[in-house]
């Protein structure tokens, strides 16, 4: 039984802050758990690669290095970097990882993922890797902007990583949830964070900006900026 590890940051807004949030950060737990397998003769999936950043954060450690992104415009700007770097061993391809038998692009050691990952996925990674075959993953978690009253579809509580990676035939060995949340002297700073971090426009889009609204005409002041749940299985 692995017992889930929380780390939570909890700290005060600095006028002029939010620029960051523009940018999410690769999860230091997420590198440290892959970098932990042996990956110089290994072959790694990286699913929902984007523009690559995670399989480029690896480029210099692995064999091999599979991106599958569905968007076609990542792929190539992925892809082009790679040319760029001539890195051969690095290979993207266009497809939806929902749909797509991994065991199609060849033997796979390791699946990774950042910000991407659902039960499909899951088990279409547990599909192709052989038993002590290991997937590492940070995505988001339930609590995510939970202030503004809404969860991404993509995100997992504790609960139901912890079931989903088991109910596809991995045995947890790391279980990790990581919170940063912002508190607010007033309103007016909240909303002058998420104008700094360009969330208005994608927020009134999504319904959080009225959630969020009625939050702090309630009183609330705080954000929960950061939640991510970072995963590590070794295939039984
Ligand atoms: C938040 S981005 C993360 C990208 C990258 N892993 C990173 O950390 O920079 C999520 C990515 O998952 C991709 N994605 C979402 N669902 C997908 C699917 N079913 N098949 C393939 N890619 C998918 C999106 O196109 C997007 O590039």
């Amino acid at each position: 039984m692995i017992e889930w590890k929380e780390q939570r940051i909890a700290r005060t807004y600095r006028p002029g802050e939010g620029q960051e949030a523009k940018h999410s950060i690769l999860s230091e737990t997420l590198l440290r758990l892959i970098r932990e397998e042996p990956l110089r003769d290994r072959t790694v999936l990286d699913v929902g690669c984007g523009n690559g950043r995670l399989t480029f954060a690896l480029a210099e450690e692995a064999g091999r290095i599979i991106g599958i992104d569905w968007s076609d415009q990542v792929i190539e700007q992925a892809a082009q970097r790679a040319r760029a770097a001539c890195f051969d061993h690095i290979t993207f391809i266009c497809c939806d990882a929902e749909r797509i038998d991994y065991g199609e692009l060849g033997p796979i050691d390791l699946v990774v993922a950042h910000l991407c990952m659902s039960d499909e996925m899951l088990r279409r990674a547990a599909a192709v890797l052989a038993p002590g075959g290991c997937i590492a993953f940070s995505t988001l978690h339930k609590d995510q902007w939970k202030e503004s009253g809404r969860s991404s579809r993509f995100a997992y509580g504790e609960h139901d990583a912890e079931a989903a990676l088991t109910a596809a035939g991995f045995d947890p060995i790391y279980l990790g949830v990581e919170r940063e949340t912002l508190s607010f002297a007033a309103a007016a700073d909240a909303l002058a964070y998420l104008e700094a971090s360009d969330l208005v426009g994608k927020w009134t889009a999504d319904s959080r900006w009225e959630g969020f609204r009625a939050y702090l005409e309630r009183g609330g002041r705080s954000l929960t900026v950061r939640a991510r749940v970072t995963v590590k299985g070794r295939r039984r």
